[in-house]
């Protein structure tokens, strides 16, 4: 059985004092003993510090990018061996709003991939529809080349420690969430692509799905079969929100 994953990406928001208040209202409430894994990926700023709040609890903390490259003349970039030296487990890789505001090609996120693995970091691949893409019928087409260009440079064996995020980009930060039944079918799609290559792989794979994942639609989209959790945006930043989406995912099954 594949275990949940909640994933709360903060993108550019917070504080000091507002992590630290989120935090521990989420440690205060999140039980140890459900059988999901909770993670927050705070900016890079914040990381250190959440990591210190969270301590060996069970939320894990991630970063929201990471750079392709090893170390060296790269100004103002993060490399993998630096997260994980101040203790992140992820990595999100190839997150819409990188791809859209900062161009990121399928080409670099398939080497940030690599080098997230390279340090045992697990990397989140990103993975989505434009409303244009969708509605012109390149659903699959999009997120078949998106995800081919990470297999293509890294193997099909590099997806066992990995997570993949369907995140189709019309239901991000939108509010319009893709239903039930659109998320399941491109998530069996993603399944069936990874499974092809190695059917172990495939079913063991853990695929999340992101968009406008909120407390009131998070259970419906959690029973989807091929939908093992969130990675939630907006949501995430409110405790009783993001509580309540981890709750939904510990009582799937
Ligand atoms: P929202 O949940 O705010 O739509 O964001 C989704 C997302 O991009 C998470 O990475």
């Amino acid at each position: 059985m594949r275990r949940p994953l909640v994933a709360g990406n903060w993108k550019m928001n917070g504080s000091r004092a507002a992590n630290a208040a989120l935090l521990a209202e989420l440690e205060l409430r999140v039980k140890p003993q459900w059988p999901i894994d909770i993670a927050v990926f705070p900016p890079f700023v914040y990381l250190a510090e959440a990591r210190r709040a969270l301590e060996d609890g069970p939320i894990a903390v991630g970063a929201q990018d990471v750079c392709a490259e090893a170390s060296g003349a790269f100004t103002g970039e993060v490399s993998a061996a630096m997260l994980q030296d101040i203790g992140c487990r992820a990595a999100l890789v190839g997150h819409s709003e990188r791809r859209h505001w900062y161009h990121e090609d399928d080409a670099l996120v398939a080497r940030k991939f690599a080098a997230a693995l390279s340090v045992g970091l697990m990397p989140v691949l990103c993975l989505g529809e434009t409303l244009d893409e969708r509605e012109s019928g390149k659903t699959e087409a999009v997120v078949g080349r998106q995800l081919d260009a990470v297999l293509a440079l890294n193997g099909i064996e590099r997806f066992v420690t990995a997570v993949i995020a369907y995140e189709p980009v019309w239901a991000i930060g939108t509010g319009r969430t893709a239903s039930p039944d659109q998320a399941q079918a491109v998530h069996a799609f993603i399944r069936r692509r990874i499974a092809e290559q190695n059917a172990n792989i495939g079913g063991q794979l853990r695929i999340l799905y992101g968009g406008s994942v909120k407390a009131g639609n998070a259970a419906d989209l959690f029973a989807m079969p091929d939908v093992d959790g969130g990675l939630v945006g907006g949501a995430s930043l409110s405790a009783d929100e993001f509580y309540e989406i981890c709750a939904a995912a510990a009582a799937r099954h």
